[in-house]
């Protein structure tokens, strides 16, 4: 049996169902190099203060480095008994420097010590976060590059709506992760301000000097208040919020490529070493990477969901509550990661199928600038849609398609119609007439593109 390192007031040993429990190190220990960092940070404001001697204070920074080592080799053991990941390097520590070791947590509590390396280690990933949409937004737009000249048919109701160039659908991807990096960038400013130096709740009765450890730890904030400090995860909810948005649009663009990889729909190939085969049925080839994407959203929306019930209804200010802030972020990086990397691989791997993508956006799908032909010709809208509407179901009677109508047939509907109506059945001149800024037209699309040029490599 361990002994606790709080054990002072206490007349028997822990129960060991309490101890299992109770335990976080399983794991919480994700966070020893981020808590060993602010240590050290800690122990030389100690020693500079002087309120430990200096020589002390040296001693538990090397101890520290020594622990640290230790775990990045794998060579340390770490011990359910004693809870956490802190109390864990605190009585190793101890263990290896002796009595001097019980210096370290002069003027700090645990309340302040976890938030500070959990800030620590959501402030790298956050950062990775924002690197690894960066990777997703240049393969985005590589692949609007290539493919400004394919005209598709987009949907509305997931029923052929009009045409587009498939660069535009591109691009708009590239929009939303645009939004998703920039909400996990306002985020970071929260992050970047140091809850150390709180105590347990009401602040520290030795002069330490807060704005030497975040200077250490790389904090451009202290923060203000000690309770708010020790007890707020608002910050950390933010961070499960922005990774819910992002995955909800990672999973909405893996249900496109999902459909557009079937059967039915034949728009796009995916790369052979990005799908799966089916133990039984030898002609398939899974888009998996795809549906994971979209299955993990549901964990990640859980994570959020979990810690917002967590804090509800806690009192000021740390309570134990707060431990269960660790797994649901440590899964939504993981899951939120990993989704990013397969989305990248899917975009720069992925192969549209030009036939199949034109044949889609011909057809009805013109059958809005057939209208508007008309509007041109002084027909009010909404009697030109009721005109191209029996146009439509005459067609659709017959089995036929709006290009091969002839002009004596659509005369039939409307004496406005001229020889001029039957060239304007092609998508790729239906979809340039969308000149408007942010439209489908081949100007407006190189245009956007020059944009995203300049954005993201500094030179348009
Ligand atoms: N493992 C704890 C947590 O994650 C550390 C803080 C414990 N503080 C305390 N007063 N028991 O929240």
């Amino acid at each position: 049996m361990e002994k606790k390192l709080w054990g002072g007031r206490f007349s028997e040993g822990t129960d060991a169902f309490v101890e299992e429990f109770t335990e976080s190190v399983s794991f919480d220990r994700e966070l020893a190099l981020y808590d060993i960092k602010g240590s050290i940070a800690h122990a030389k404001m100690l020693g500079k203060q002087g309120i430990i001697p200096e020589e002390d204070a040296q001693k538990i920074i090397d101890g520290l480095e020594e622990i640290e080592r230790e775990i990045r080799e794998g060579r340390f053991r770490w011990k359910k008994e004693l809870e956490d990941v802190h109390m864990n390097i605190e009585k190793a520590l101890i263990e290896k420097i002796g009595e001097i070791g019980g210096k370290l947590h002069t003027g700090r509590s645990r309340n302040d010590q976890v938030i500070t390396a959990f800030r620590l280690y959501l402030k790298e990933q956050t950062q990775d976060i924002i690197n690894l949409i960066e990777e997703l937004k240049k393969a985005l737009l590589q692949k609007a590059k290539e493919t400004v000249d394919i005209v598709m048919p987009a949907y509305t109701h997931l029923q052929r709506a009009q045409p587009v160039r498939l660069a535009h659908y591109f691009l708009a991807y590239l929009e939303l992760y645009n939004r998703d990096q920039e909400r996990f960038k306002d985020t970071l400013k929260r992050l970047d301000q140091m809850p150390l130096g709180s105590g347990a709740l009401a602040g520290v009765d030795f002069p330490i000097d807060r704005e030497f450890t975040a200077k250490e730890l790389g904090f451009v904030e202290v923060m203000r208040n000690s309770m708010d400090a020790t007890a707020s995860r608002d910050v950390v909810i933010e961070f499960l919020s922005d990774g819910a948005i992002c995955m909800a649009n990672l999973s909405r663009q893996a249900e496109d490529l999902i459909i557009w990889n079937s059967t039915e729909f034949s728009f796009v190939e995916l790369p052979d070493k990005l799908t799966t085969g089916s133990s039984i049925m030898p002609q398939k080839k899974n888009p998996d990477v795809l549906e994971l994407i979209r299955g993990k959203t549901g964990r990640v929306y859980g994570s959020l969901v979990a810690l917002l019930t967590v804090v509800k209804g806690l009192p000021m200010a740390y309570n134990r509550d707060l431990q269960e802030d660790k797994e649901p972020v440590f899964d939504t990086v993981k899951t939120l990661k990993g989704s990013i990397i397969g989305m990248t691989k899917i975009v720069e791997g992925l192969k549209p199928i030009k036939e199949n993508m034109e044949k889609g956006a011909g057809g009805f799908a013109l059958a809005t600038d057939l209208a508007n032909y008309l509007v041109r010709k002084g027909m009010p809208f909404r009697q030109a849609h009721h005109v191209v509407g029996q146009v439509v179901g005459y067609l659709a009677g017959q089995n036929r398609e709006l290009e091969n109508i002839t002009l004596e047939e659509l005369k039939r509907f409307s004496d406005l119609f001229d020889e001029d109506a039957l060239s304007l059945l092609n998508p790729y001149q239906v979809a340039d007439a969308r000149k408007s800024f942010g439209g489908t037209g081949r100007e407006q699309v190189l245009e956007q593109i020059r944009f995203w040029e300049g954005k993201l490599y500094g030179n348009g």
